[in-house]
Protein backbone atom coordinates (compact mmCIF):
# COMPACT_ATOMS: atom_id res chain seq x y z
CA UNK A 1 0.00 0.00 0.00
CA UNK A 2 1.21 3.56 -0.95
CA UNK A 3 -0.15 7.09 -1.33
CA UNK A 4 1.51 7.66 -5.24
CA UNK A 5 -2.42 7.40 -6.50
CA UNK A 6 -4.41 9.33 -9.98
CA UNK A 7 -6.28 12.01 -9.23
CA UNK A 8 -7.50 13.86 -11.87
CA UNK A 9 -5.73 12.47 -14.48
CA UNK A 10 -2.11 13.01 -12.69
CA UNK A 11 -0.57 11.02 -10.31
CA UNK A 12 -0.37 12.62 -6.93
CA UNK A 13 2.07 11.54 -3.62
CA UNK A 14 -0.72 12.26 -0.98
CA UNK A 15 -2.55 15.35 -2.20
CA UNK A 16 0.84 16.53 -3.85
CA UNK A 17 0.63 16.61 -7.53
CA UNK A 18 3.72 14.90 -9.07
CA UNK A 19 3.82 17.09 -12.19
CA UNK A 20 3.00 20.35 -10.56
CA UNK A 21 6.40 19.33 -8.02
CA UNK A 22 8.24 18.57 -11.30
CA UNK A 23 7.60 22.00 -12.67
CA UNK A 24 8.78 23.70 -9.18
CA UNK A 25 11.97 21.43 -8.22
CA UNK A 26 12.70 20.64 -12.16
CA UNK A 27 13.72 16.50 -12.93
CA UNK A 28 14.67 14.39 -11.99
CA UNK A 29 13.77 14.39 -8.63
CA UNK A 30 12.66 11.46 -5.96
CA UNK A 31 9.73 11.76 -4.26
CA UNK A 32 8.69 10.41 -0.38
CA UNK A 33 5.50 9.96 1.01
CA UNK A 34 5.37 10.79 4.92
CA UNK A 35 2.17 8.79 4.97
CA UNK A 36 3.36 5.73 3.66
CA UNK A 37 6.53 5.63 6.02
CA UNK A 38 4.76 6.36 8.74
CA UNK A 39 2.17 3.75 7.81
CA UNK A 40 5.07 0.62 6.58
CA UNK A 41 6.80 1.59 10.58
CA UNK A 42 3.42 1.54 12.05
CA UNK A 43 2.44 -1.98 10.41
CA UNK A 44 5.46 -3.66 11.16
CA UNK A 45 6.10 -2.49 14.82
CA UNK A 46 2.27 -3.80 15.30
CA UNK A 47 3.29 -7.37 14.00
CA UNK A 48 6.03 -7.25 16.72
CA UNK A 49 6.56 -7.85 20.25
CA UNK A 50 5.90 -4.45 21.94
CA UNK A 51 9.45 -4.86 23.65
CA UNK A 52 11.02 -5.16 20.49
CA UNK A 53 13.29 -2.27 19.04
CA UNK A 54 12.91 -1.38 15.46
CA UNK A 55 16.32 -0.22 14.49
CA UNK A 56 15.73 1.08 10.92
CA UNK A 57 18.32 0.39 8.85
CA UNK A 58 18.97 3.93 7.62
CA UNK A 59 21.45 2.71 4.60
CA UNK A 60 18.10 2.07 2.88
CA UNK A 61 17.47 5.60 3.11
CA UNK A 62 19.23 7.99 5.12
CA UNK A 63 18.34 11.43 3.97
CA UNK A 64 17.59 13.85 7.67
CA UNK A 65 13.96 13.81 6.74
CA UNK A 66 13.20 10.69 6.50
CA UNK A 67 14.69 9.62 9.48
CA UNK A 68 13.21 12.09 11.67
CA UNK A 69 10.23 10.91 10.37
CA UNK A 70 10.68 7.53 11.89
CA UNK A 71 12.31 9.19 15.06
CA UNK A 72 8.80 10.09 15.82
CA UNK A 73 7.37 7.52 15.33
CA UNK A 74 9.86 5.85 17.85
CA UNK A 75 12.28 4.25 15.60
CA UNK A 76 15.88 3.34 16.48
CA UNK A 77 19.00 3.36 13.95
CA UNK A 78 20.69 0.41 12.93
CA UNK A 79 23.93 2.10 11.63
CA UNK A 80 27.48 0.75 9.82
CA UNK A 81 29.65 3.97 10.05
CA UNK A 82 30.25 7.02 11.96
CA UNK A 83 28.69 9.08 9.16
CA UNK A 84 25.56 6.95 9.98
CA UNK A 85 26.17 7.73 13.59
CA UNK A 86 26.46 11.22 13.02
CA UNK A 87 23.12 11.78 10.42
CA UNK A 88 20.71 9.41 13.25
CA UNK A 89 21.84 11.58 16.26
CA UNK A 90 20.66 14.76 14.26
CA UNK A 91 17.96 13.33 13.26
CA UNK A 92 16.66 13.11 17.24
CA UNK A 93 17.21 9.53 17.55
CA UNK A 94 18.87 8.78 20.47
CA UNK A 95 22.44 6.58 21.74
CA UNK A 96 20.50 4.17 23.19
CA UNK A 97 17.91 3.24 20.11
CA UNK A 98 20.80 2.85 18.03
CA UNK A 99 22.43 -0.50 17.21
CA UNK A 100 26.00 -0.68 15.24
CA UNK A 101 26.45 -3.27 12.69
CA UNK A 102 28.97 -4.10 10.00
CA UNK A 103 32.26 -5.84 9.21
CA UNK A 104 34.69 -3.29 9.54
CA UNK A 105 34.18 -0.51 11.88
CA UNK A 106 37.16 1.73 12.73
CA UNK A 107 38.45 2.33 16.18
CA UNK A 108 37.86 6.04 15.75
CA UNK A 109 34.02 4.63 15.17
CA UNK A 110 33.91 2.77 17.68
CA UNK A 111 35.04 5.56 19.93
CA UNK A 112 32.32 7.65 18.56
CA UNK A 113 29.33 5.02 19.08
CA UNK A 114 30.67 4.80 23.04
CA UNK A 115 30.23 8.15 23.63
CA UNK A 116 26.85 8.29 22.02
CA UNK A 117 25.92 5.38 24.33
CA UNK A 118 24.91 3.03 21.44
CA UNK A 119 22.31 0.61 22.51
CA UNK A 120 25.00 -2.33 20.95
CA UNK A 121 27.34 -3.41 18.86
CA UNK A 122 26.95 -5.92 16.86
CA UNK A 123 30.32 -7.61 16.59
CA UNK A 124 31.67 -9.64 13.56
CA UNK A 125 34.94 -10.96 14.39
CA UNK A 126 37.27 -11.79 16.89
CA UNK A 127 39.95 -9.15 15.47
CA UNK A 128 37.12 -6.46 15.59
CA UNK A 129 36.31 -7.64 19.23
CA UNK A 130 39.75 -7.87 20.23
CA UNK A 131 39.36 -3.89 19.05
CA UNK A 132 36.57 -2.64 20.52
CA UNK A 133 37.35 -3.91 24.05
CA UNK A 134 40.94 -2.08 23.88
CA UNK A 135 38.92 1.18 22.51
CA UNK A 136 36.16 0.47 25.67
CA UNK A 137 39.29 -0.06 28.32
CA UNK A 138 40.87 3.68 27.06
CA UNK A 139 37.50 4.82 28.16
CA UNK A 140 36.79 3.06 30.91
CA UNK A 141 33.83 1.63 29.58
CA UNK A 142 32.46 -1.79 28.48
CA UNK A 143 30.71 -1.92 25.63
CA UNK A 144 27.43 -3.91 24.99
CA UNK A 145 28.21 -6.38 22.28
CA UNK A 146 25.72 -8.93 20.53
CA UNK A 147 27.87 -11.28 18.03
CA UNK A 148 27.09 -11.81 14.66
CA UNK A 149 26.10 -15.14 13.93
CA UNK A 150 26.46 -16.37 10.06
CA UNK A 151 23.95 -19.16 10.36
CA UNK A 152 25.07 -20.57 6.84
CA UNK A 153 21.69 -20.65 5.85
CA UNK A 154 20.90 -19.40 2.07
CA UNK A 155 18.67 -16.65 1.83
CA UNK A 156 17.19 -17.52 -2.01
CA UNK A 157 17.73 -13.90 -2.89
CA UNK A 158 19.87 -12.30 -5.22
CA UNK A 159 23.51 -13.10 -4.49
CA UNK A 160 24.79 -9.80 -4.31
CA UNK A 161 22.55 -8.96 -1.22
CA UNK A 162 22.68 -12.73 0.22
CA UNK A 163 24.94 -12.30 3.70
CA UNK A 164 24.23 -15.42 5.55
CA UNK A 165 26.03 -18.46 3.74
CA UNK A 166 29.13 -19.52 5.57
CA UNK A 167 31.61 -17.96 2.42
CA UNK A 168 30.20 -14.45 3.03
CA UNK A 169 32.19 -12.13 4.80
CA UNK A 170 29.19 -11.33 7.27
CA UNK A 171 29.05 -12.76 10.85
CA UNK A 172 31.15 -15.34 12.72
CA UNK A 173 30.56 -18.68 11.66
CA UNK A 174 28.20 -20.36 14.16
CA UNK A 175 30.53 -22.96 15.50
CA UNK A 176 32.52 -20.11 16.43
CA UNK A 177 30.21 -18.83 18.87
CA UNK A 178 30.68 -19.69 22.17
CA UNK A 179 34.58 -20.15 22.08
CA UNK A 180 34.53 -16.30 21.24
CA UNK A 181 31.62 -15.89 23.58
CA UNK A 182 34.05 -17.04 26.39
CA UNK A 183 36.67 -14.79 25.10
CA UNK A 184 34.28 -12.06 25.19
CA UNK A 185 32.89 -12.85 28.50
CA UNK A 186 36.81 -12.53 30.21
CA UNK A 187 37.16 -8.79 28.61
CA UNK A 188 37.22 -5.74 30.30
CA UNK A 189 35.69 -3.78 28.30
CA UNK A 190 33.38 -5.84 26.85
CA UNK A 191 29.36 -6.27 28.16
CA UNK A 192 27.88 -9.50 26.27
CA UNK A 193 24.33 -9.48 26.14
CA UNK A 194 23.03 -11.77 23.05
CA UNK A 195 23.24 -13.09 19.50
CA UNK A 196 22.15 -11.28 16.16
CA UNK A 197 22.11 -12.53 12.41
CA UNK A 198 21.19 -10.86 9.41
CA UNK A 199 20.16 -13.43 6.35
CA UNK A 200 20.14 -11.02 3.59
CA UNK A 201 18.08 -8.61 2.28
CA UNK A 202 14.59 -8.29 -0.02
CA UNK A 203 13.68 -11.79 1.12
CA UNK A 204 10.44 -12.89 -0.24
CA UNK A 205 9.90 -16.49 1.47
CA UNK A 206 10.28 -16.87 5.22
CA UNK A 207 11.93 -20.50 4.69
CA UNK A 208 15.14 -19.16 5.00
CA UNK A 209 14.37 -17.10 7.95
CA UNK A 210 12.74 -19.92 10.02
CA UNK A 211 15.82 -21.78 9.71
CA UNK A 212 18.38 -19.31 10.25
CA UNK A 213 16.30 -17.93 13.32
CA UNK A 214 15.44 -21.37 14.86
CA UNK A 215 19.74 -21.85 14.64
CA UNK A 216 20.53 -18.64 16.38
CA UNK A 217 17.85 -20.03 19.52
CA UNK A 218 19.29 -23.24 19.79
CA UNK A 219 22.54 -21.53 20.14
CA UNK A 220 20.98 -19.27 22.78
CA UNK A 221 20.54 -21.99 24.77
CA UNK A 222 23.16 -23.39 24.18
CA UNK A 223 25.33 -19.87 25.39
CA UNK A 224 22.89 -19.65 28.59
CA UNK A 225 24.14 -23.72 29.41
CA UNK A 226 27.93 -22.19 29.11
CA UNK A 227 26.50 -19.51 31.71
CA UNK A 228 26.21 -16.59 29.36
CA UNK A 229 23.48 -13.70 30.45
CA UNK A 230 21.71 -13.76 26.98
CA UNK A 231 19.37 -10.90 27.03
CA UNK A 232 18.78 -9.98 23.42
CA UNK A 233 18.35 -11.31 20.09
CA UNK A 234 18.96 -9.27 17.40
CA UNK A 235 16.83 -11.12 14.12
CA UNK A 236 18.15 -8.66 11.57
CA UNK A 237 16.19 -7.13 8.20
CA UNK A 238 15.46 -8.26 5.28
CA UNK A 239 12.04 -8.78 4.61
CA UNK A 240 11.19 -8.05 1.35
CA UNK A 241 8.47 -5.49 -1.05
CA UNK A 242 6.96 -6.03 -3.88
CA UNK A 243 8.33 -4.34 -6.65
CA UNK A 244 6.22 -5.54 -9.72
CA UNK A 245 2.25 -4.46 -8.76
CA UNK A 246 1.57 -8.22 -10.78
CA UNK A 247 4.02 -10.57 -8.95
CA UNK A 248 2.67 -12.48 -5.83
CA UNK A 249 4.10 -10.22 -2.91
CA UNK A 250 6.42 -11.63 -0.37
CA UNK A 251 4.98 -12.32 3.08
CA UNK A 252 3.47 -9.83 4.86
CA UNK A 253 4.73 -7.95 7.98
CA UNK A 254 2.47 -9.73 10.24
CA UNK A 255 3.44 -13.67 8.86
CA UNK A 256 6.64 -12.44 9.25
CA UNK A 257 5.48 -11.06 13.38
CA UNK A 258 3.78 -14.67 13.33
CA UNK A 259 6.70 -16.59 12.56
CA UNK A 260 8.86 -14.33 15.00
CA UNK A 261 5.94 -15.56 18.17
CA UNK A 262 6.32 -19.23 17.10
CA UNK A 263 9.89 -19.22 17.32
CA UNK A 264 10.72 -16.83 20.10
CA UNK A 265 8.08 -17.86 22.60
CA UNK A 266 9.28 -18.00 26.41
CA UNK A 267 12.64 -17.21 24.64
CA UNK A 268 12.92 -14.08 27.35
CA UNK A 269 15.10 -11.87 25.48
CA UNK A 270 14.73 -8.41 23.90
CA UNK A 271 13.99 -8.48 20.37
CA UNK A 272 15.93 -6.49 17.98
CA UNK A 273 14.44 -5.87 14.01
CA UNK A 274 16.70 -3.68 11.64
CA UNK A 275 14.06 -3.23 8.95
CA UNK A 276 15.20 -0.99 5.78
CA UNK A 277 13.51 -1.63 2.66
CA UNK A 278 10.31 -2.83 3.97
CA UNK A 279 9.94 0.52 5.50
CA UNK A 280 11.03 2.89 2.80
CA UNK A 281 11.16 1.72 -0.92
CA UNK A 282 7.79 1.79 -1.29
CA UNK A 283 7.58 5.05 -0.07
CA UNK A 284 9.59 6.80 -2.86
CA UNK A 285 9.52 7.43 -6.16
CA UNK A 286 12.15 8.99 -8.98
CA UNK A 287 10.38 11.23 -11.24
CA UNK A 288 11.74 11.91 -14.53
CA UNK A 289 11.52 13.39 -17.88
CA UNK A 290 11.53 11.79 -21.39
CA UNK A 291 14.29 13.45 -23.17
CA UNK A 292 13.49 11.91 -26.54
CA UNK A 293 11.74 8.92 -28.05
CA UNK A 294 14.64 6.97 -30.16
CA UNK A 295 14.00 4.77 -32.78
CA UNK A 296 16.54 2.01 -33.01
CA UNK A 297 17.38 -0.80 -35.76
CA UNK A 298 16.77 -3.33 -33.67
CA UNK A 299 13.79 -1.57 -30.51
CA UNK A 300 12.70 2.17 -29.93
CA UNK A 301 14.78 3.57 -26.41
CA UNK A 302 12.82 5.70 -24.07
CA UNK A 303 15.64 8.36 -22.98
CA UNK A 304 14.90 9.53 -19.95
CA UNK A 305 16.83 12.55 -18.04
CA UNK A 306 17.20 10.35 -14.87
CA UNK A 307 20.24 7.50 -14.95
CA UNK A 308 22.08 5.18 -13.29
CA UNK A 309 23.85 7.69 -11.09
CA UNK A 310 20.27 8.33 -9.95
CA UNK A 311 19.20 4.93 -9.47
CA UNK A 312 21.68 2.13 -9.98
CA UNK A 313 19.34 -1.18 -8.58
CA UNK A 314 18.36 -2.15 -11.93
CA UNK A 315 22.14 -1.57 -13.41
CA UNK A 316 23.60 -3.45 -10.31
CA UNK A 317 20.94 -6.29 -9.89
CA UNK A 318 18.98 -6.44 -12.87
CA UNK A 319 16.54 -4.92 -10.30
CA UNK A 320 12.68 -4.74 -11.34
CA UNK A 321 10.99 -1.14 -10.84
CA UNK A 322 7.76 -0.29 -12.51
CA UNK A 323 7.83 2.66 -14.30
CA UNK A 324 4.35 4.61 -14.92
CA UNK A 325 3.87 7.87 -16.64
CA UNK A 326 2.80 11.19 -14.61
CA UNK A 327 -0.50 11.76 -16.92
CA UNK A 328 -2.70 9.22 -16.22
CA UNK A 329 -2.81 6.71 -19.63
CA UNK A 330 -6.68 5.87 -19.00
CA UNK A 331 -8.14 2.10 -18.68
CA UNK A 332 -7.03 1.14 -21.91
CA UNK A 333 -3.88 2.96 -23.58
CA UNK A 334 -1.91 1.29 -26.51
CA UNK A 335 1.44 0.16 -25.49
CA UNK A 336 4.21 0.42 -27.43
CA UNK A 337 7.63 -1.80 -26.39
CA UNK A 338 10.49 0.58 -24.92
CA UNK A 339 14.06 -0.08 -23.59
CA UNK A 340 14.35 3.03 -21.07
CA UNK A 341 17.41 4.07 -20.74
CA UNK A 342 19.11 7.12 -18.86
CA UNK A 343 21.61 9.67 -20.50
CA UNK A 344 25.23 8.09 -19.55
CA UNK A 345 27.06 6.55 -21.69
CA UNK A 346 27.16 2.63 -20.94
CA UNK A 347 24.97 0.28 -21.67
CA UNK A 348 24.07 -0.84 -18.64
CA UNK A 349 22.59 2.53 -17.76
CA UNK A 350 19.06 0.91 -18.39
CA UNK A 351 16.49 1.12 -16.17
CA UNK A 352 13.94 -1.65 -17.97
CA UNK A 353 14.49 -4.11 -20.95
CA UNK A 354 11.36 -4.67 -23.56
CA UNK A 355 9.18 -2.78 -21.28
CA UNK A 356 5.36 -2.67 -22.45
CA UNK A 357 4.48 1.17 -21.54
CA UNK A 358 1.83 3.54 -22.89
CA UNK A 359 3.17 5.51 -25.72
CA UNK A 360 5.32 7.99 -24.93
CA UNK A 361 6.73 11.57 -26.23
CA UNK A 362 9.17 13.94 -25.20
CA UNK A 363 8.33 16.10 -22.67
CA UNK A 364 6.60 13.48 -21.02
CA UNK A 365 7.30 12.81 -16.94
CA UNK A 366 7.62 9.22 -16.10
CA UNK A 367 7.80 7.98 -12.28
CA UNK A 368 9.69 5.03 -11.61
CA UNK A 369 8.21 3.34 -8.77
CA UNK A 370 9.33 1.42 -5.16
CA UNK A 371 12.49 3.57 -5.73
CA UNK A 372 12.43 4.70 -1.94
CA UNK A 373 15.19 2.25 -0.50
CA UNK A 374 18.69 1.59 -2.11
CA UNK A 375 17.87 4.60 -4.63
CA UNK A 376 19.64 8.16 -3.26
CA UNK A 377 21.57 6.82 -1.17
CA UNK A 378 23.49 5.03 -3.59
CA UNK A 379 23.67 7.83 -6.33
CA UNK A 380 26.48 9.46 -7.41
CA UNK A 381 27.89 12.17 -10.14
CA UNK A 382 29.16 10.12 -12.67
CA UNK A 383 29.57 11.38 -15.82
CA UNK A 384 28.90 14.66 -14.03
CA UNK A 385 25.57 14.50 -13.57
CA UNK A 386 24.28 16.32 -9.98
CA UNK A 387 22.70 13.96 -8.21
CA UNK A 388 18.45 13.92 -7.99
CA UNK A 389 17.28 16.08 -5.33
CA UNK A 390 14.50 14.79 -2.73
CA UNK A 391 10.88 16.35 -1.49
CA UNK A 392 9.21 14.50 1.05
CA UNK A 393 5.24 15.34 0.96
CA UNK A 394 3.31 15.11 3.64
CA UNK A 395 -0.37 16.31 3.00
CA UNK A 396 -0.58 18.95 0.60
CA UNK A 397 2.60 20.23 2.24
CA UNK A 398 6.05 19.31 0.36
CA UNK A 399 9.80 20.32 0.95
CA UNK A 400 13.22 19.87 -0.59
CA UNK A 401 14.41 17.90 1.82
CA UNK A 402 17.68 17.77 0.14
CA UNK A 403 18.30 20.23 -3.06
CA UNK A 404 20.16 19.42 -6.23
CA UNK A 405 23.69 20.77 -5.21
CA UNK A 406 24.88 23.34 -8.40
CA UNK A 407 27.71 22.74 -10.59
CA UNK A 408 29.49 25.23 -9.01
CA UNK A 409 29.26 23.18 -6.10
CA UNK A 410 30.13 20.05 -7.60
CA UNK A 411 33.39 21.70 -9.30
CA UNK A 412 34.28 22.83 -6.30
CA UNK A 413 34.72 19.76 -4.75
CA UNK A 414 37.87 19.19 -6.23
CA UNK A 415 41.08 21.20 -6.23
CA UNK A 416 43.62 21.88 -9.22
CA UNK A 417 47.30 21.90 -6.98
CA UNK A 418 49.87 24.44 -7.59
CA UNK A 419 52.18 22.77 -9.80
CA UNK A 420 49.38 22.55 -12.96
CA UNK A 421 48.13 25.87 -12.30
CA UNK A 422 50.93 27.64 -14.30
CA UNK A 423 50.16 25.88 -16.95
CA UNK A 424 53.33 23.93 -17.38
CA UNK A 425 53.20 21.16 -19.80
CA UNK A 426 54.61 17.24 -18.56
CA UNK A 427 54.11 16.31 -22.24
CA UNK A 428 56.18 17.30 -24.72
CA UNK A 429 54.43 19.02 -27.54
N1 LIG B 1 20.83 -5.14 8.75
C1 LIG B 1 22.02 -5.35 8.15
C2 LIG B 1 23.15 -5.79 8.94
C3 LIG B 1 22.13 -5.16 6.76
O1 LIG B 1 23.31 -5.38 6.16
C4 LIG B 1 21.01 -4.74 6.01
C5 LIG B 1 21.10 -4.51 4.57
C6 LIG B 1 19.81 -4.51 6.70
C7 LIG B 1 19.75 -4.73 8.06
C8 LIG B 1 18.57 -4.02 6.01
O2 LIG B 1 18.09 -4.95 5.10
P1 LIG B 1 16.67 -4.67 4.39
O3 LIG B 1 15.62 -4.74 5.46
O4 LIG B 1 16.75 -3.33 3.76
O5 LIG B 1 16.55 -5.75 3.39
N2 LIG B 1 21.57 -2.12 -2.09
C9 LIG B 1 20.84 -3.37 -2.12
C10 LIG B 1 20.46 -3.83 -0.73
C11 LIG B 1 21.64 -3.97 0.21
C12 LIG B 1 21.27 -4.44 1.60
C13 LIG B 1 22.44 -4.34 2.51
N3 LIG B 1 22.17 -4.68 3.87
C14 LIG B 1 19.60 -3.21 -3.00
O6 LIG B 1 19.41 -2.13 -3.57
O7 LIG B 1 18.84 -4.14 -3.19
Amino acid sequence: MNHFQYKDGVLHAEDVSLDALAQSVGTPFYCYSTATLSRHFQVFKAALPPSALIAYAMKANDNLAVLKTLANLGAGADIVSGGELRKALAAGIPGERIVFSGVGKSREEMRAALEANIFQFNVESEPELEALDSVARDMGRKAPVTIRVNPDVDALTHAKISTGKGENKFGVPIDWVPGLATRASKMDGIRLVGVATHIGSQLTNLEPLRAAWGKIIALIADLRAAGHKIERCDLGGGLGVPYELDNAPPPEPELYGRLVAELTKGLDVKLVFEPGRLIVANAGILVSRVLYVKPGAAKNFLVLDAAMNDLIRPAMYDAHHDIVPVRDPGAAPKLQRYDVVGPICETGDLFAHDRDLPGAKAGDLMALMTAGAYGAVMSSSYNARLPAPEVLVSGQKWSVVRPRITYEALIALDRIPDWLEDGERTQPG
